[in-house]
């Protein structure tokens, strides 16, 4: 076994161990994948400030995320099509989450259902909204994750149609893999993905197959977003789902100002400044960049966190510095996922947290809730320049 030190190790063996299809399917943006490019380089321009001679004893990379306890600010976002990575990779994500200490947000279109998630772990987990035109399915999915204890419900807002993925369509993408002739030869190359697949039922989308009708072909992603989402979703029905959940909410996909606003008016326990990861609008600014407007928009009333481009714990302290209470990693764990199961979940999860607490001690903090602002050297008008 390779000696993992790095987000990018995990990476070399999830290329070799997981089907083209679902490798493609992580790997891509939309279009052309510029704003998937500049979630990650855009990090790259702010620089961290290296202080000396400061105690570094005693470090805590602890803090909160919409006021429950987490070992560092740190949750797994919720990815679509995660148990095909690896068999019941939701289920194997969320155990090493929770070991962790860190939330695990399970997607509406997970492999592993609701149901299947909760049985398997004993902490409460965080569930992730597409909202659908068939409000009763909505409201079934609300209630199944009330049933499960979930503790928050992430409301995703960026996606009512598809962002178009040129690979996941040339690939024919679905759930489970049709046995095409090309499928065929490329799966039989990876005998662990195999074996693991045939050692499971849950090979389509739990949450959502036997659930819903309507659709012709039920293994595929863009199907269901063609026919069942909602593409009428405005604020009031925001609004309305929040009330019919009851609980914590989390508004995903925010990177305009005015929409950090108009969350803050529905009553949002927390926004989560994201392009979706360089899926959806390609040519939206990164969410590092779309980062400063929104704390100055509403920093100050609502908490913010962000996702899209994360891949270090530098990453991390570069968000939480510039005003992140949290952040996610979705790709990043996938490839712990892929490459080794539970165990590399929990290896990249290590990765980010080492990182973290270094930086951070070398930055001159102990405490991850004392990082602010004058830990970072951020380019002039860094997210600020666009007219
Ligand atoms: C969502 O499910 C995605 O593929 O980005």
């Amino acid at each position: 076994m390779p000696v993992i030190t790095n987000i990018q190790d995990l990476k070399d063996i999830y290329v070799r161990r997981v089907p083209k299809m679902f490798y493609d399917y992580t790997e891509s943006g939309s279009w052309s994948e510029q704003t998937f490019r500049e979630n990650v380089s855009d990090f790259d321009q702010i620089r961290l400030k290296q202080r000396v001679a400061v105690d570094m004893t005693n470090r805590s990379t602890a803090t909160q995320m919409i006021g429950q306890d987490v070992s560092m600010p740190v949750a797994l976002a919720p990815v679509g099509f995660t148990g095909m990575q690896s068999a019941d990779g939701e289920i194997k994500a969320a155990r090493a989450a929770e070991k962790f200490g860190v939330p695990f947000t399970l997607s509406t279109m997970s492999i592993c259902s609701i149901e299947d998630v909760a049985t398997n772990t004993s902490k409460p987990f965080w569930f992730q909204l597409y909202t659908m035109k068939d409000t009763g399915f909505v409201s079934s999915l609300i209630q199944r994750a009330k049933d499960a204890n979930c503790s928050a419900l992430v409301i995703t807002l960026d996606l009512q149609i598809l962002g178009q993925r040129h690979k996941d369509i040339k690939n024919g993408l679905s759930a489970p893999p049709k046995p095409t002739l090309k499928n065929m030869i490329n799966l039989s190359t990876k005998w662990q993905w195999g074996l693991g697949m045939l050692g499971t039922k849950r090979r389509t989308f739990g949450n959502i197959v036997g659930h819903a009708s309507g659709v012709k072909d039920t293994s595929s992603l863009s199907e269901w977003t063609a026919t069942s989402f909602d593409h009428s979703l405005d604020w009031d029905k925001v609004a309305k789902i929040k009330a019919e959940w009851g609980g914590k909410v989390i508004l995903k996909g925010i990177l305009d100002a005015d929409d950090a606003k108009a969350a803050l008016s529905v009553g949002a326990d927390a926004i989560v400044v994201s392009n979706h990861g360089g899926r959806q609008l390609d040519g939206a600014i990164s969410s590092i960049k779309a980062l400063p407007a929104i704390m100055d928009a509403v920093g100050d009333q609502i908490e913010v966190h962000l996702d899209s481009g994360i891949r270090s714990g530098q990453d991390v302290l570069k968000a939480v510095a510039l005003g992140a209470q949290g952040t996610y990693i979705g790709r990043s764990y996938i490839y712990g996922l892929g490459a080794m199961g539970e165990q590399g979940v929990t290896k990249a999860l290590e990765v980010i947290h080492k990182e973290l607490d270094t930086s951070m001690a070398l930055c001159g903090h102990r405490l991850i809730t004392d990082v602010d602002r004058n830990t970072l050297l951020v380019p002039k008008d860094f997210g600020r320049e666009w007219a």
